[in-house]
């Protein structure tokens, strides 16, 4: 089969180093890419976005399967825009990706099934969230821009002030564009957060392994948020109980949900939980695989990827076999100093060699913002390399993944140096 993955970090590096294990994959592209990932795709330069042109493309390489990893072509509709001339692809259609593209969606979908989330309120009017803000006068208080807005739109208000700014961000200086047309006020929730990814294909959800995820930019969670600094898996506070729990009061319910609603979905579902003290709920909920997780979750995949994938879009996912292998996996991300902020481009990359570090056993290096500049990997984004190592043990993985990095260099290179830390302490 002939394959194209859209999207270009490190998560559709991931996705392709997995796809191309499968023997019923002979050729593999990736549209836009990256400079490492031309190591191991060809590359097309299509920005994500450009509905149009991808379908285009498609048509014109005739690929028999195309993987839309990203959020928005979605939301944008690119399944269906596939769909509409005849190729088949991995990710929900246009309404189903609502799940992630509409908090408000999201929202009413979980309060109409029952399914545990953050008591919420909706508002399209800023001075009636100030008033329900005051008139709750419970801090901290979490409020939402509605739709996509790079995993920035989610501010957590410690006193009114602070939601005064947040409310004027999203809802009046527009930073997030329409996506701050509604916003979700949420009641503040605690407990350990926890990823699961999860195959779907409208009816049937296979969980993969759990994961844990590094928000902050700083160690000891300190810092802006970020696009994720590091992973780890399994996560050791999803256990079995847990695992179960979640899949009667939340997985099932939610593949049920949409099937109700008319729109069935099919892809990669994302559930982002909290463990609460009242049990795990739902945070959010992304229509893609999650980047960095996609780095520790498809390494420790011993099935078929993309087997898995087509069984998804055929709707054969209850026979088709989905397993994991024991054993761990940890991804440290290598940043640019200055991100989520601003930072500098163009940094030579040294100590790999066609982007890998070869003399390392069970480490690979996802490339997530590099470029090739006459032959040479330098950097072109915030997150620049996640290197990932797997292991029997949590521990081996991650003292593997550290080691890895002190042979990979750039100016300015920005890491945690606690990924995994709480990870491991929760194993005590
Ligand atoms: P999201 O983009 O919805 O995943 O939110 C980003 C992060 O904000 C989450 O990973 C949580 O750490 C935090 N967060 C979101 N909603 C809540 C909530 N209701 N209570 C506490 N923390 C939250
Ligand atoms: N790492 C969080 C996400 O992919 O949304």
């Amino acid at each position: 089969m002939k394959i194209l993955v859209v999207g270009g970090g490190g998560r559709e590096h991931a996705i392709i180093r997995a796809l191309k294990q499968s023997p019923r994959c002979t050729e593999i592209w990736c549209a836009p890419g990256n400079g490492g990932i031309s190591y191991d795709a060809h590359c097309k330069n299509i920005a994500a976005t450009d509905v149009e042109a991808m379908v285009a493309f498609a048509q014109e390489e005739a690929f028999d399967y195309v993987v839309v990893a990203q959020d928005d072509p979605l939301a944008l509709g690119m399944v269906d825009a596939l769909a509409a001339v005849g190729i088949p692809a991995f990710g929900p259609n246009k309404a189903a990706a609502r799940i992630e593209a509409s908090k408000v969606f999201s929202k009413n979908l979980m309060k109409k099934y029952g399914i545990p989330t953050a008591d919420y309120a909706v508002f399209d009017d800023p001075a009636q969230v100030l008033r329900y803000v005051e008139e709750k006068d419970r801090y901290p208080v979490v409020i939402k821009a509605d739709g996509l807005a790079l995993g920035k739109g989610v501010l957590i208000c410690q006193d009114h002030a602070a939601a005064e700014a947040a409310v004027k961000e999203i809802m009046l200086d527009k930073k997030f564009g329409a996506s701050g047309n509604h916003v979700v006020v949420e009641e503040f929730l605690t407990g350990p957060e926890v990823s699961v990814l999860s195959f779907c294909d409208g009816k049937t959800v296979k969980p993969m392994v759990s994961s844990m995820d590094h928000k902050r930019a700083l160690d000891g969670d300190q810092g802006l948020n970020t696009g994720g600094m590091g992973t780890v898996a399994p996560n050791p506070y999803y256990t079995p109980e847990v695992a179960d729990r979640c899949m009667r009061e939340i997985f099932l319910p939610t593949v049920e949900a949409m099937q109700k609603e008319g729109c069935p979905f099919k892809g990669c579902l994302y559930f982002g939980l909290m463990l609460t003290p009242d049990g795990p709920k739902v945070i959010e909920y992304n229509c893609r695989f999650g980047d960095p997780e996609t780095q520790v979750v498809l390494p420790l995949l011993e099935s078929d990827l993309l087997t898995v994938m087509l069984a998804t879009t055929d709707g054969t996912l209850a026979e088709t076999g989905v397993s994991f292998r024991d054993g761990a996996a940890a991804c440290v991300i290598l940043a640019s100093g200055g991100y989520p902020l601003s930072y500098e481009k163009g940094k030579e990359i040294a100590g790999l060699t066609l982007g890998q570090l070869p003399g390392r056993k069970d480490v690979t290096v996802y490339h997530a913002g590099t470029a090739l500049r006459d032959g040479t990997l330098v950097t072109s984004g915030g997150r620049v390399l996640g290197v990932t190592a797997t292991a029997d043990t949590l521990p081996e993985a991650l003292q593997r993944a550290y080691a890895a990095c002190e042979e990979i260099h750039f100016d300015k290179l920005h890491k945690r140096s606690d990924i995994g830390a709480r990870a491991l302490a929760a194993m005590q």
